[in-house]
């Protein structure tokens, strides 16, 4: 089985009763998704995506990773939180976090745009300065002030080194299909475009050319992704609990929050899993944090953060409980070697792979955190694959989805994203109405 909840060591924590008095809350969750009756059912364009995605559109990305395979050393995806943060975790989940270094005949891929660092920035194009390159921004809106700043010196620095015509082949856009001045720029200049589809929200876009053009660049096949996703939605179909996971996790959480456990921390034993969590919390914090309401998303990677983080997570205020992704094979085999003289002493670990001591790790720690009073919810994953990131992906969408409806909150939406942008715009002397009439109202307040 791809992925599997365990709920063994939950059972102190969560009662039959307890899933039996939100059972009613899940089902009609499950109605406002299916009638696209719930807030912000505009967005719903994900849970489709899987079987209707637009099949010219994968084989025309398809065809871009090949070109940008063949004609660069580096690939830089410009994009923040939705449009980063995706195929960031899929290629460190699928090709590992040393794929920069150990990569064959695909290009190094570095990510910009989601900061406003002026050392990180001025580096990244330090890098790229005696490198062929190929750059891909993405924007659904075209004007998120990070990766338009950077846009802006990546697209100086192809024209400088290849001039303008020959800069253009190389240069990739996600956006929307019609509205925004990164639309109005592409077509002017003649990049390739292609289309964040108009009812699938940032954080829910990572199986659309959003994430899939970078998961293309990396040589992983997107096609598998999206099965892999395509099997989770046939397999969460059920409003049934115990046939559920998907549904089973959304209702842990809420009942982990009614009872006074706020925080979520998202932990695996694998740092290729690190920016999976990334993306996760994005998911779930844009999406649940509203109206006062939500569980703070925070993450950690074990069994390094056990050695920071342990100690509060095993006794520190008990606002906690852990959601960990349990990975059941590892990718590589790594036997621990017998050493004569037995000079460090762990020669009874000897023949031993390095996965099972790492699994053994996480026994031990659900054990201790568990009796900490921190509550665990073990996610089993089989392996790392394409495949299997597209099912992880589609399962976190629909019971994030389905969790912020039990919430009462639209999961789809980002006001408070939004705020702060408007700020940044304001603040920064953006010209219009709009942004001069907040820049009074902020100076005010200043
Ligand atoms: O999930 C979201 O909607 C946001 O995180 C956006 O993805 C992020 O703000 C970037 O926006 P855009 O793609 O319009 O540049």
């Amino acid at each position: 089985m791809t992925l599997k909840l365990n709920d063994s060591y939950l059972s102190r924590f969560v009662s039959p009763e307890d899933y039996r008095g939100i059972a009613p809350e899940i089902v009609a969750a499950h109605d406002k998704l299916v009638k696209r009756n719930g807030a912000g059912s505009d967005f719903l364009g994900w849970v489709n995506l899987p079987e209707r995605y637009d099949k010219e559109e994968a084989a025309r990305i398809v065809k871009a990773a090949e070109k940008i395979r063949k004609s660069c050393d580096v690939f830089v995806a410009i994009g923040i939180g939705g449009s980063y943060l995706g195929a960031r975790a899929a290629i460190d989940f699928c090709k590992g976090v040393h794929y920069n270094d150990l990569r064959q005949g695909t290009p190094a891929i570095y990510f910009a745009g989601n900061d406003i660092s002026a050392s990180n920035l001025s580096e990244l194009l330090r890098l790229c300065q005696d490198k062929d390159v190929c750059i891909n921004v993405i924007s659904k809106s075209g004007t998120t002030t990070e990766p338009a700043i950077a846009f802006r010196l990546f697209r100086a620095l192809l024209e400088k080194k290849y001039g303008e015509k020959a800069a253009a082949e190389r240069i990739f856009v996600t956006t929307d299909k019609a509205r925004g001045k990164l639309k109005e720029l592409a077509d002017a200049k003649g990049y390739e475009t292609f289309v964040v589809p108009d009812d699938v929200g940032g954080r829910f876009s990572v199986l659309t050319p959003v994430g899939l053009l970078p998961i293309a660049v990396a040589g992983i096949d997107i096609y598998d992704m999206l099965q892999g996703a395509a099997t989770a939605k046939n397999a969460y179909g059920s409003c049934d609990l115990e046939k559920n996971d998907a549904y089973k996790y959304a209702a842990i959480r809420n009942i982990l929050l009614r009872k006074g456990k706020t925080v979520e921390l998202f932990a695996s034993y694998e740092n290729s899993l690190s920016m999976t969590a990334e993306w996760w919390k994005q998911l779930y914090g844009e999406s649940e944090g509203k109206e006062g309401k939500g569980l703070f998303p925070a993450s950690a990677t074990f069994t390094t953060d056990l050695h920071s983080l342990g100690q509060f997570i095993q006794q520190g205020s008990q606002v906690l409980f852990e959601t960990v992704l349990d990975l059941q094979k590892a990718s590589d085999a790594l036997a621990i070697p017998s050493d004569e003289t037995n000079g460090d002493g762990l020669n009874y670990l000897a023949g031993k792979d390095l996965h099972f001591v790492n699994r053994t790790a996480f026994a031990a720690t659900a054990l201790a955190h568990t009796d900490g009073n921190v509550p665990n919810v073990v996610l089993e994953l089989e392996k790392r694959g394409a495949y299997e990131f597209g099912y992880l992906v589609y399962f976190f969408e629909l019971a994030c989805a389905i969790s912020g409806y039990i919430l009462g909150v639209n999961p789809f939406d980002q006001p408070g994203v939004e705020d702060y942008k408007k700020n940044m715009y304001a603040l920064l002397g953006k010209p219009g109405e709009e942004h001069e009439k907040r820049r009074i109202e902020l100076a005010k307040k200043r």
